[in-house]
């Protein structure tokens, strides 16, 4: 079975034709309607060792039958199905003889166009609710009778279609389950896929293993093994450039190229001078010595500060680096060159965001609205004339984490905090000299120090210095002092996306305050900022 079916709705880029091809494994389709719980269903799948991927509403019964999926499951989204715009799918995928789950609008869906009825509810229904079993068996099966599950609906089913029955209720919502058993048609109000659901993944399960009939075979070294395989058989004999970073998917990616092609493959670190105290030295060493993969290093310290000189703008400084780079970045690829392919670490979200999979037809409108804006140096341009291997782009973050891990990759680099693309220049704030940059390191090492020896790295999901391009006046000893402030930014967040800043206990503060003042010459004065993000972002630039 070839699963790699070309769907229209998806904007195929030069990069989505140069992946990887997809695996041959079977596999449970969820068709986005525009919720925003999307991707957590198809990791929520993933965590039961099953293949899943999101893939357009307007995705039709023809290419489903094509790409043969285990199962499909239909999305919640925002829209009522009675809209004029509301997005509809294909009605004769309800034919194909595939079990379908429908989610929210998804079941909402599945009821209007089999016939049932769906109407407003006096009383819509969000949040918490205790479900009450009406069929134990099949989907319900190993589920409470009373779970809490996680409701967001203002339509509810008023009808059942021909054929279905009920499963399940709440108190204000008659059908919160149904099922036509026989076509293996399931339809549930809630979402099963969020946490607050807690018989949401059991649900979960009984869908892919006993009604889809699917087997555990997403395990990370399936991945490893036939990543290695496919990779082999892309590149052959060819020669793979790959710029590392030493984050976890870059890394992670060098691991897997170099088990897969060996010294086929070079790696170039490019040292814009924008790293943190004693990393492009450790990188360098860990992965030479450590790992034995080679990496050539480039120095380009000096050309990113002189592009950046007397440039204070934070969208000047951001663009004039990613401008540097990509010509760092070409000329080392002539040097060490010729290559055939380039390796990119792009993973799965970008894909799904890239894919333009929600876009209405009619309107040209956007269903989901993704907010994420991440620069990164990384990014290289479409016309380098290379071939990509990327073979990361299946994988959600998390999934990354454990293939980093299994291929031996250490702790610290699979688990650490994020690290912006144009490093320490953005929290230089200003005009990025070289005297700044070395009064920053030497305050951003103490913060990590503190944090590490106190066992807090894992609490925060970023701990840094920022060095703010003014003077104040101090006293050390008799004299008086006038020197750069340096700000903490210590916060806790689930993804980046939003953040809060973190109740740092007072005496860390007080130690990193006075290590800082009292080491770190240039420095007089520390201030920690408590600034959630919104409405503050979590870096300064
Ligand atoms: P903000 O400052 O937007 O940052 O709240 C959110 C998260 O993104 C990281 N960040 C970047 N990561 N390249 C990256 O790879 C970048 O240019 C970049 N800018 C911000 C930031 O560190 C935080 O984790």
């Amino acid at each position: 079975m070839n699963t790699a079916v070309t769907l229209p709705t998806t904007q195929q880029t030069p990069q989505a034709e140069q992946n990887l091809g997809q695996i041959n494994r079977p596999m449970i389709a969820i068709l986005d309607f525009g919720s925003q719980y999307s991707e957590l269903i198809a990791r929520r799948i993933r965590e039961t060792q099953v293949y899943s991927e999101v893939l357009s509403y307007r995705t039709t019964a023809a290419q489903l039958r094509q790409l043969n999926p285990k199962g499909i499951i239909l999305s919640g989204g925002p829209n009522s199905v009675y809209d004029n715009r509301a997005p509809h799918c294909d009605p004769e995928i309800w034919h194909l003889g595939i079990p379908i789950l429908g989610v929210c609008y998804g079941m909402q869906l599945m009821v209007n166009q089999l016939g049932g009825e769906v109407a407003r509810s006096d009383r819509g229904e969000y949040g918490k609710a205790a479900l009450f079993i009406d069929d134990p068996t099949d989907l319900f099966t190993n589920v409470d009778d009373g779970s809490t599950m996680w409701m967001s609906h203002g339509d509810s089913v008023k009808q059942m279609p021909p054929g279905f029955e009920l499963l399940a209720h709440t108190d204000n919502t008659p059908c919160a389950a149904i099922a036509n058993h026989q076509k293996k048609l399931y339809g549930v109000q809630f979402h099963p896929e969020v946490v607050h659901s807690i018989g949401g993944l059991p649900l979960i399960r009984n869908f892919v293993y006993h009604i889809c009939k699917c087997e555990p075979t997403w395990t990370t070294s399936a991945f490893v093994e036939e990543s290695i395989r496919e990779i082999r058989a892309k590149v052959g004999n060819k020669r793979v450039l790959l710029a590392l970073s030493g984050g976890v998917d870059s890394s992670t990616l060098a691991f897997l190229l170099h088990k897969a092609i060996g010294d086929q493959l070079t790696c170039v670190f490019i040292d814009q001078g924008f790293m943190r105290k004693y990393e492009p030295e450790r990188l360098v060493k860990l992965f030479q010595e450590q790992f034995h993969i080679s990496v050539e290093y480039v120095n380009a310290r000096d050309s990113f500060l002189k592009a950046l000189a007397g440039v204070t703008d934070p969208e000047e400084k951001r663009r004039i680096i990613g401008h540097e780079f990509i010509h760092t970045f070409e000329e080392a690829s002539k040097k060490f060159g010729p290559f055939d392919y380039l390796a990119q670490g792009t993973l799965y979200p970008d894909v799904i965001e890239s894919a333009d999979t929600n876009v209405d037809p009619q309107t040209g409108e956007r269903v989901a609205v993704k907010i994420k804006s991440h620069h990164n140096v990384g990014g290289l341009p479409k016309d380098l004339r290379f071939k990509l291997v990327e073979p990361l782009r299946k994988l959600f973050k998390d999934e990354v984490r454990k293939v980093g891990r299994s291929i031996g990759l250490p702790e610290e680099i699979v688990n650490r905090h994020p690290f912006p693309g144009p490093g320490l220049a953005i929290r230089v704030i200003g005009e990025v000299t070289a005297e700044r940059l070395n009064i920053l390191r030497d305050a951003d090492l103490i913060v990590r120090q503190e944090i590490n020896q106190r066992g807090l790295y894992h609490d925060y999901w970023q701990a840094f210095a920022v060095l703010l391009p003014i003077r104040s006046v101090g006293v050390m000893g008799d004299q008086r002092t006038y020197a750069y402030p340096v700000v903490l930014r210590i916060v806790t967040s689930e993804d980046g996306m939003t953040a809060d800043w973190a109740r740092v206990p007072y005496d860390v503060l007080e130690v990193m305050s006075n290590r800082i003042v009292n080491e770190v010459k240039g420095v007089n004065r520390v201030a920690f900022d408590i600034t959630s993000k919104p409405p503050g972002t979590i870096e300064w630039e």
